[in-house]
């Protein structure tokens, strides 16, 4: 001791860029004894808020020093970053922890991290904390930019870290993210949900609903556009109610015509907007703009006005109907998506007709069918009426088929025209050919160079095989 009290940073982010560099000496020394860089794994659950959650963790991890790699078992650190909308997630991650109590007894000095949504239940951390004392350091949905606060925690004492929030206290976002994909990036524009549809587990893992401000918004879309980045997904529970929480009041128009006016922002996409909200203001501004995609995910969830009411989600069949339609006619090239659950409680066979008359009358371009998840301490969990495994099978393959009936149909639609792909890899299964998204969101498989990786090009679509196109480059 030489009697210098070290000064730790109370503020953020400078507190974690602190705790970064600590970390990132102490793996330089474990990586010194052990001959080699230190590794780390990531799995990924969830939706598109954690997938860009887990490019933060990465960023943290590069900036200490790890390297990441695919080989898990092998793997210095892994990281699962979890979700709970639905509990086949949850025992998913139940039954990866096996695998990696099984690698760790291999590899004694490997560290187990588990954070995000299912980290935020109660129940969840009782069972690990009991039955799985191999899990390292657990944190949850409100504190993931403390990941190397924790981390050297952990790293230096040894003993099962535990950090879960039950409150954002504040949003921390000046931290290094590493992207999965140089060229688009989801941006979140909001946190939380308060719309409690009484299936939903969201509003308890994630807090109330919180807005970031509109200029560090835009500051961050220019940063990643300087940095080569031509899509963004702007990424939110319930994008349409944007701006109703921040300093200044606005609304999600007013952020997406301010997103559209950024230079080199070549497409706009978003996600998640409530029907409920969905207001004409973003309808005028998807028609008039240059730049966001026709693409709408518009959560329809129960086609039946009963279950709908039961669900809490504040709108019935017709108006449904009525807006998506009307969608359809202001904007005639739109591709709308929809999420379906199947065997809400006290569900029959006429309410399911219900939803398979919205799927007619809609035509939907894509829709996920969910079985219907009991999350405990929702409404919906504790109402009379749950209905039986066998019903939910029947009619889930009943919605699935006119699903999957109305989407080859809306995507045969295109085919022979010429559109523009935003290309972003090479074939998974052919490597002569390249994979774009087109603005719809349908994919195009086409050959190229991939050189072309990143880059908007247009493609003439030559043959639909049902949910996607094969391709070819149209030199412009
Ligand atoms: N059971 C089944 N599906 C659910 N979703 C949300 N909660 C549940 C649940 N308890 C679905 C909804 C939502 C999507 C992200 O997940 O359809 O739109
Ligand atoms: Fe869940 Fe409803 Fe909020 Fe979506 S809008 S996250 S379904 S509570």
């Amino acid at each position: 001791m030489n009697g210098i009290e070290e000064q730790i940073p109370v503020t953020e982010p400078e507190r974690q860029n602190h705790y970064m560099q600590k970390t990132a000496a102490l793996v330089a020394e474990l990586s010194a004894k052990r001959g080699r860089k230190l590794t780390c794994y990531i799995a990924t659950f969830g939706c598109q808020m954690n997938a860009r959650d887990s490019e933060k963790l990465l960023g943290i991890l590069k900036a200490a020093g790890y390297v990441e790699t695919d080989d898990e078992r092998n793997a210095d650190l892994v990281l699962m970053n979890t979700c709970t909308v639905r509990d086949n997630a949850n025992q998913r991650v139940y039954g990866r922890l096996g695998v990696l109590k099984g690698y760790k007894k291999e590899n004694p000095d490997m560290r187990i991290i588990l954070c995000g949504c299912m980290m935020q239940e109660p129940e969840v951390i009782e069972k690990i904390k009991k039955s799985y004392p191999h899990v390292d350091l657990i944190f949850g949905t409100h504190n993931i930019y403390m990941l190397a606060e924790l981390l050297y925690t952990q790293l230096k004492e040894g003993k099962q870290v535990i950090s879960v929030k039950s409150e954002a206290e504040r949003i921390v976002e000046d931290i290094p993210a590493e992207r999965k994909y140089a060229f688009k990036s989801g941006v979140n524009i909001m946190f939380g949900c308060d719309n409690f549809c009484s299936y939903c587990i969201v509003p308890y893992v994630r807090g109330r609903e919180r807005s970031r401000e509109m200029n560090e918004i835009l500051d961050e879309v220019k940063r990643l556009a300087d940095s080569g980045v031509k899509e963004v997904m702007l990424l939110g529970q319930n994008v349409n109610s944007y701006g109703k929480n921040c300093l200044q009041k606005t609304s999600f128009a007013r952020l997406l015509s301010e997103v559209e006016k950024i230079d080199g922002i070549r497409r706009i996409r978003f996600m998640t907007p409530h029907p409920k909200d969905l207001n004409e203001d973003v309808i005028d501004i998807m028609r008039a703009s240059k730049k966001i995609c026709h693409h709408l995910h518009l959560p329809l969830q129960s086609g039946s006005t009963r279950i709908l009411k039961l669900m809490n989600r504040h709108y019935t069949k017709e108006q449904y109907i009525d807006l998506a339609l009307h969608v359809r006619e202001r904007i005639p090239d739109i591709a709308i998506t929809t999420d379906i659950i199947v065997g809400f409680p006290t569900e029959t066979v006429q309410d399911i007709d219900d939803t398979l008359d919205v799927i007619k009358r809609v035509e939907f371009d894509n829709a996920f069918t969910f079985e219907y998840s009991k999350r405990t301490g929702t409404p919906a969990a504790s109402m009379e009426g749950q209905v039986t495994e066998a019903f939910v099978k029947e009619q889930f393959a009943r919605v699935l088929d006119l699903v999957q009936t109305c989407s080859k149909k809306r995507a045969v639609l295109v085919q022979g025209q010429t559109m523009e792909a935003l290309t972003e890899e090479v074939n998974e299964h052919d490597p002569s050919l390249l994979t774009g998204r087109l603005s719809n969101n349908l994919l195009v498989h086409f050959p190229a160079d991939p050189s072309l990786i990143g880059e908007i090009v247009k493609v003439e679509l030559t043959e639909c095989r049902g949910f996607y196109y094969l391709g070819r480059l149209v030199q412009s």
